[in-house]
């Protein structure tokens, strides 16, 4: 089987898994109905904006990589996408980037008021718990007690690496970045890139791995892989705010500058930063090429983030 595949037909690939993801991403919307309306059209204004699905993707790809089969992965691929689209929604709050683009339109803020968005945001993390919970259902026959478990060990995953000592502990420590006068030092900002950006994808590719049924060692070799393409995608985030085109991006450029943030780029420069993106993103081939499965399409999308633009 040729190593890796070529750009266009990678590319094809990639759209079809994206149509596939969209689709698996409906079903779990709610309907817009009810005197709560207002909330439930602005969490499917934000989940349907579009966005490369990268997270679900990880999720999906690494459960196939560990052999992996079955519905069981499609609530969690829904939940982590609403986790994710909250981050965003709240991220985007006038009290933290106040930023009025997102995924190529207006941010759900800037559409329907602060109060909804805060709101939208809070529905979105709540609803995503009450998905991921639907893998108990997912399975058509009765469950096992190894499924079960596996599933309970999955939501501990997804639950810890959004919360404080995830997603929200490297948002908090981002923002007050953003009053010091002082340079961060490099531990202070791998702190708030670890645990802003590569939890989350720490958290996708490990729920596809445990739902996989993946071993414990295979589960800690994936945490680290997900490591390296988290702080590398964050760095390359970091470098298109400042190089990228708010077209093609979907989102302003110049935000960080904006809110004074330290970035990667603020800090070693574009050129050295382009190169840690690409040593991180290598190292988390190498450590994909130590597990046994299949992975070619999941190795090629790591090269492919590299020289992102969007
Ligand atoms: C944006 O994530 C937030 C960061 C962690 C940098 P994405 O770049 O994956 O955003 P979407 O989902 O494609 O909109
Ligand atoms: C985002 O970091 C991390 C999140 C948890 C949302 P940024 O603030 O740099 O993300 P963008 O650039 O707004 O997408
Ligand atoms: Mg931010
Ligand atoms: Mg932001
Ligand atoms: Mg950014």
């Amino acid at each position: 089987m040729q190593k890796i595949m070529e750009t266009q037909a990678f590319q094809t690939l990639m759209k079809t898994k994206v149509t596939e993801i969209e689709d698996i991403l409906k079903k779990y919307l709610p309907g817009e109905e009810g005197y709560q309306k207002t909330v439930l059209e602005a969490m499917n204004y934000s989940m349907l904006a579009g966005g490369k699905r990268l997270r679900p993707m990880l999720m999906q790809e690494t459960f196939r990589m560990f052999g992996g089969q079955g519905a069981v992965i499609e609530p969690f691929m829904a939940a982590m996408e609403m986790v994710h689209t909250y981050s965003l929604v709240h991220d985007d709050l006038p009290a933290m980037d106040n930023d009025e683009y997102r995924r190529g339109r207006k941010t759900t803020w800037s559409v329907y008021g602060e109060a909804m968005g805060i709101l939208a945001g809070d529905a979105l993390l709540n609803y995503a718990f009450e998905t991921a919970l639907c893998a108990f259902d997912a399975a058509k026959e009765r469950i096992t007690a190894e499924r079960a478990q596996a599933i309970a060990k999955a939501l501990q995953v997804f639950a810890r690496k959004a919360g404080i000592f995830g997603m929200i502990g490297g948002q908090t420590v981002d923002i007050e970045a953003e009053e010091k006068q002082s340079a961060l030092s490099t531990e202070e900002l791998l702190f708030i890139h670890e645990h802003k950006t590569a939890a989350l994808i720490q958290s996708a590719m490990m729920v596809g791995a445990i739902l996989a049924g993946a071993s414990e060692r295979d589960v800690d070799a994936v945490e680290k892989c997900a490591y390296n393409v988290g702080i590398a995608f964050q760095i390359q985030d970091d470098i298109l705010d400042v190089t990228g085109d708010s077209q093609e991006l979907g989102k302003p450029v110049g935000s960080d500058a904006q809110n004074n943030k330290q970035t990667y780029v603020t800090l070693n420069g574009l050129e050295k930063s382009a190169q840690e993106v690409e040593r991180l993103s290598r190292e988390a081939v190498e450590i994909l090429n130590g597990f046994a499965g299949e992975h070619d399409f999941l190795e090629q999308l790591i090269i492919q983030l590299i020289h992102r633009r969007k």
